[in-house]
């Protein structure tokens, strides 16, 4: 199937046709009537690159780091939830695939695969573990020392999810998990969203969130967190929802701590920009799980090298012959567009 499947939207488009609806259409929507959604992959047209020419670009090293742990190219894998609704592998066929590229992977808090299966899949990959905060703060506390020993490398805890966004797809499809799945990190089924019953008429997930997740995180709790792990923790969800927020994020934090940003990424051009506009490194959400449902680790695997030859193109075709090279300069604000 690879060799019809060229870019990320043919992934996409062959996932809507593999998938059962409502779990399409719990990867793909987003809240409310979906702008910002449209808007994350729609505001990377609004910058343009400047190509440069005559520099030698026979080679171009994209390597770099993230939290000090090297990866082949600035493209990580985002965590998104219950990874085998997609494919019966799920989260460790996108473990095996990102240890096959050289790049690291986020698990989910809700995932379908535990933290510990996810490890042993790919040893000696780089991955970092997902963190919702939970009311019950002794479970939030086992998920992190979990994660510790199984030797993830940081924590990214979530922050823009006090209460989901309300999805109208999946309020409409009842959303819940197919009966054979559940969040494996969970025991009891309450907790693990495998109930049978008890989500009403909505999104059986933001009834989930509700129930589950504590609205009350303020500053504080991120405090709490970091006495409490020697790992590097990491804000996820700070004004990410935009590629036009990353350069303001980039300028408050002044250097002083990596800024990553995830949202709408779906070609190497992408990349290049928000690299460009300061980011360490990007991360690929939807992406992955398409790839997942047409083609298991090998899909994932995959669209990895789809996103790493496009941007080694960009790099080239700008002149850059290593990250080092990308600043601010390689882009200016896109005319024909904002005229549009
Ligand atoms: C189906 C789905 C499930 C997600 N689950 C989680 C999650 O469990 N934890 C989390 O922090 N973010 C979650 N996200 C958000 C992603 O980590 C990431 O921020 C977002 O998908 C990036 O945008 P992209 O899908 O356009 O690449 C999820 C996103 C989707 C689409």
């Amino acid at each position: 199937m690879s060799d019809t499947l060229v870019c990320v939207s043919d992934y996409e488009l062959q996932a809507q046709r593999l998938l059962p609806k409502s779990v399409f259409d719990y990867y793909f929507s987003g809240a409310d009537e979906q702008e910002t959604l449209r808007d994350n992959v729609a505001a990377f047209a609004r910058w343009c690159l400047y190509p440069r020419v005559l520099r030698d670009v026979s080679t171009v090293d994209m390597s770099t780091t993230v939290l000090g742990q090297r990866v082949s190219m600035p493209i990580c894998v985002a965590p998104t939830a219950m990874q085998r609704m997609a494919h019966p592998d799920g989260e460790t066929a996108t473990a095996r695939a990102c240890l096959s590229c050289d790049t690291g992977m986020m698990l989910s808090s809700w995932a379908t695969s535990t933290i510990e299966e996810v490890a042993e899949a790919a040893p000696g990959a780089v991955r970092w573990m997902q963190l919702y905060i939970y009311k019950d703060r002794a479970l939030t506390q086992s998920l992190v020392r979990r994660a510790e020993e199984a030797g993830y490398k940081g924590i990214f805890v979530t922050v823009d999810t006090p209460y989901l966004g309300r999805r109208r797809d999946d309020v409409r499809n009842r959303f819940k998990l197919p009966s054979h799945l559940r969040m494996a990190n969970f025991e009891s089924p309450d907790l693990a969203f495998s109930s049978k019953e008890g989500y009403g008429e909505d999104s059986g997930l933001a009834v989930y969130v509700t129930q589950a997740i504590d609205a009350t995180v303020k500053w504080d709790d991120i405090a709490w967190l970091k006495r409490l792990t020697s790992l590097p923790v990491v804000v996820k969800g700070v004004l990410t929802v935009q590629i036009d927020a990353l350069p303001e994020v980039v300028e408050a934090v002044g250097g002083k701590v990596e800024v990553f940003m995830d949202g709408g990424i779906r070609k190497g051009t992408d990349v290049l920009k928000a690299l460009a506009l300061g980011a360490k490194a990007v991360f690929v959400g939807r992406p992955i799980l398409w790839a997942l449902a047409c083609e298991g680790d090998k899909g994932v695997a995959n669209v990895l090298q789809l996103l790493r030859e496009e941007l080694h193109l960009a790099l080239a075709l700008t002149g850059c012959r290593s990250l080092k090279e990308v600043n601010r300069s390689l882009l200016r604000r896109s005319e024909l567009i904002s005229r549009i």
